[in-house]
């Protein structure tokens, strides 16, 4: 695991170790290249070779672009699009080499539709969806599988940071809306579905949404 906060991932490692797995974690921003490099180097010198890459990081702001909050804007390119790309640096000349791999990026529906107040968050995960396609052509023939998994919302942390902009809240409703959403095990359920499937098998999308949330394109 790779995160900023050392002690959020110290409880996922011993929930981990409860039930019998192994797991290690080192301090990494994602925006910072060297520093995913570093976690992909520790990965491989603790447990060997990866060949299972995760990644789910991401950050929201609802927020009105006419209200200009241009910090939210770099945040949301430094650590979804730039983040992300610094993840593929990290993993992909090895899988590539050893011709064995399944990287799963952890996208969003926005990345399939777009809403008001969330116009750069749909545009950072467009950025995702496309970089997506273009690498599976790419690397399918290395034997190297890509999985977008696309949520609609979740119940997170996510949530308690990114209403920034009272205007988008009242202009085009609450975030998350008032029915129930999914749960973060249900997001994990589809990264167990995609990685357990056969060799020929490429689960190469999977929208998982709320059941009373409109799927809108
Ligand atoms: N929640 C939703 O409704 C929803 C819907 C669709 C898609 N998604 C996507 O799901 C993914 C996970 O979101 P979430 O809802 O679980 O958000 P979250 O609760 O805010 O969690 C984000 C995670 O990313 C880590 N993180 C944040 N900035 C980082 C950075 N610069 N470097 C390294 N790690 C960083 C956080 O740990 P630290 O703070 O310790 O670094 C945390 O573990 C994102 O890609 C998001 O876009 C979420």
């Amino acid at each position: 695991m790779g995160a900023r906060r050392t002690e959020k991932m110290e409880e996922v490692k011993t929930a981990i170790e409860k039930d019998g797995g192994q797991a290690v974690h080192r301090k990494t921003d994602v925006t910072v290249r060297e520093e995913v490099i570093d976690l992909v180097k520790f990965a491989e010198t603790t447990f060997g070779p990866v060949d299972i890459f995760v990644h789910n990081v991401g950050v929201f702001y609802y927020s009105l672009m006419k209200n200009l909050h241009l910090d939210e804007w770099d945040k949301l390119v430094d650590v979804n699009c730039k983040g992300f790309l610094n993840g593929i640096a990290a993993i992909l000349d090895s899988m590539v080499k050893r011709k064995r791999g399944h990287i799963l990026i952890i996208s969003s529906d926005s990345g399939k539709k777009s809403d008001p107040g969330c116009s750069v968050y749909t545009g950072s995960k467009f950025f995702v969806e496309g970089v997506v396609r273009g690498l599976r052509r790419e690397v399918s023939t290395h034997n190297v599988r890509v999985t977008s998994i696309q949520p609609g919302e979740v119940d997170t942390e996510i949530f308690t940071y990114s209403k920034t902009d009272p205007e988008a809240e009242e202009l085009y409703g609450s975030f998350p809306p008032n029915f129930k959403i999914l749960e973060p095990i249900d997001v994990a359920k589809a990264v167990v579905y995609a990685v357990s499937q056969p060799d020929h098998v490429a689960v190469n999308e999977l929208l998982i949404q709320p059941k009373d949330a409109p799927i809108i394109y």
